[in-house]
């Protein structure tokens, strides 16, 4: 039983395929036509999901699309009444869910005819619900999505319980806390679609200076979330997204009103300084998202009295509440798979369809990220053929795996910034240990070094530590698991000396740990670089530049040669930039010691 999920015509198109009820293949189309959040239909992830199931179209029985036009269809018709231009946007949007199987047909060089498959609508917010509890490792679940808007609703909230869940309530259009978080965003002068987690970040600079006036931005009526309409502008003209064809990019419109620039000053120009007052106004957003969730899930906790939760939706993204739940809200286990955004809605679609409408029981369980592509070693060397690596002014080696490790913990320990390709490339947005660049976090400089050589980033937003599992507790305030980087926890006070590079200004981090079964080899590394140096952690950033995660190894390599990174590891090889006979010294008789000083 072959079930495709896509999520097309919608920011992080995607296709996941789940196969007798285990997902064997999930990806973002951005990995593929290289086009950040890429919206449009998910033509390359389809075929990728495909390839790598080894089937065809033809041997599809289930197509899940996560959007449903009839879900609350009277406030629709109402609010098309009302706004001619709202209507038109609606009318696109059948038009082009109409169109999904001819479009298959069409990009996989099918006939129509061919297709057996049936054809599912799965309403917005119920496929991420699924996509979170589904794959999660809980029998039973509170289960909350939160996120701008989809099928006219931002948040809804639900009880997971074996196959099944139960819808309990929702927020409908125009209430929604993504679209508060958005709105703020674009104020502070972050409009590029997807820059809320920069505003996350530029909160821990700032103090809640105006919580008073954000408790009336965004207004709690016994349960039930209500924005002051008077901030907001896109209850007026619509909050539709769309998106530039030929380029794929996503673009939403102004979302708040002149009333927030009389109320709050006038809004940041995205060319402009930010002062203290923009980086108060980020801390202030993050105080009031937080407030509200947390009285959200203290109502869901209540009405299932279960002790664990799954989130979704792009509100899931926000790190820095998830790692307080556990001392606001008293759910023991949390779960938010890699994908929690709107990437996520092909795999809770497929999912959904699996359990909800063809009843079949749970299986299987998302213990690790890796089901992107992946790239033989013949492969490998051919990307490297291809940009004449083997001719140019490149050491190149083939290691064993175990010398492989030990070389590369070394050169990290060394101060080396390293590109790590390895295995399948992860679902979701964070890099998770197989499309990472890594470096070594004791070193305060390499935040710098990183941006300067690398990464070209804000300098307000933190590099984040991948640390052995069982190591969290000893440095961090907290030790539930966060397999997928989707939780910022508090650094012991006395570990901050050992972790400078991944350490956020308010003394936390968004961590990833690493367990023994997820990523053995990238565990395997980790393990080496806390023997050479007595730290069980690296610093794991995307391996991109102001781009998609790379994907495939010719991306990787280009990466690599455009940038300043020290050493690229892919597959079993080991690739380095030559340079002067005193640099290369100080590389290969990096020790312990030498580790200890820089401690
Ligand atoms: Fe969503």
């Amino acid at each position: 039983m072959n079930i495709l999920g896509i999520n097309a015509y919608h920011a992080n198109a995607s296709a996941a395929l789940v196969c007798d009820g285990q997902l064997v293949a999930a990806a973002e189309e951005e990995r593929f036509n290289r086009v950040k959040y890429a919206a449009g239909f998910p033509l390359a992830a389809i075929r990728y999901c495909l390839k790598a199931a080894g089937i065809t179209l033809a041997d599809l029985d289930h197509v899940a699309v996560p959007r449903n036009p009839w879900a609350r269809i009277g406030t629709k018709l109402l609010y098309a009444l009302r706004m001619p231009r709202f209507a038109r946007e609606r009318a696109r949007a059948w038009a082009s869910f109409a169109t999904i199987p001819e479009e298959l047909a069409r990009a996989l060089e099918t006939n129509p005819n061919q297709i057996r498959a049936r054809f599912h609508r799965v309403e917005h917010h119920r496929a991420h619900l699924a996509s979170a509890f589904f794959v999660s490792p809980f029998d039973r679940a509170a289960v909350l999505s939160a996120d701008g808007l989809g099928d006219f609703a931002s948040t809804m909230w639900a009880t997971g319980e074996g196959s099944r869940m139960r819808v309990h309530g929702s927020i409908a259009f125009p209430h929604s806390l993504g679209m508060y978080y958005t709105a703020l965003t674009q104020y502070l002068g972050f409009w590029n679609f997807g820059d809320e987690y920069k505003v996350m970040g530029l909160a821990a600079y700032g103090e809640p200076a105006y919580l008073e006036e954000f408790r009336q931005i965004v207004r709690v009526d016994g349960t039930k979330l209500r924005l002051g309409l008077e901030y907001f502008s896109h209850h007026r003209h619509g909050a539709e997204m769309s998106w530039r064809e030929a380029e794929k990019t996503p673009v939403l419109g102004r979302l708040f009103s002149d009333y927030l620039g009389a109320r709050l000053g006038p809004a940041r120009r995205p060319d402009a300084p930010i002062e203290q007052k923009h980086k108060d106004v980020a801390a202030t957003l993050q105080v009031r998202l937080e407030e509200i969730l947390f009285q959200r899930l203290a109502a869901l906790h209540t009405q299932t009295g279960a002790k664990e939760l799954c989130l979704a939706g792009g509100v899931a993204f926000n790190c820095v509440a998830n790692g307080k739940i556990f001392s606001r809200v008293p759910f023991e286990e949390i779960f938010v798979q890699p994908a929690a955004g709107d990437a996520g809605l092909s795999l809770g679609a497929a999912f959904y369809v699996w359990h909800e409408v063809l009843g079949r029981p749970r299986g299987f369980q998302m213990s690790h990220a890796c089901w992107g592509p992946g790239y033989s070693a013949s492969e490998i060397r051919a990307a490297m053929d291809e940009r004449s690596l083997f001719e140019d002014g490149f050491d190149i080696a083939e290691l064993p795996e175990e010398q492989l490790v030990q070389d590369t913990a070394r050169h990290i320990a060394a101060g080396d910034v390293v590109g790590w390709f390895s295995g399948r490339a992860e679902w979701g947005p964070r890099a998770l240990g197989n499309r990472s660049i890594l470096a070594d976090p004791r070193r305060p400089e390499m935040k710098d070094i990183l941006n300067r050589r690398v990464k070209h980033r804000e300098s307000f937003r933190p590099f984040a530590p991948s640390i052995l599992a069982e190591s969290a507790a000893e440095f961090f305030e907290h030790a539930h698991p966060s397999p997928f980087m989707t939780f910022a926890y508090p650094l012991r006070r006395e570990k901050r000396p050992s972790l400078p590079a991944a350490t956020h200004v308010d003394g936390t981090c968004r961590l990833q740990t690493v367990d023994h079964d997820a990523n053995p080899r990238y565990r395997k590394l980790i393990e080496e670089f806390a023997r050479l140096t007595g730290v069980p952690a690296v610093v794991n950033t995307s391996f991109n530049d102001n781009e998609p995660m790379v994907c495939a190894p010719g991306e990787a390599i280009d990466c690599f040669l455009r940038t300043h990174m020290d050493l690229l590891v892919m597959g079993n090889y080991v690739i380095r930039k030559r340079r002067s006979a005193d640099a290369e010294r100080s590389v290969l008789t990096a020790s312990p010691q030498i580790s200890e000083v820089s401690r």
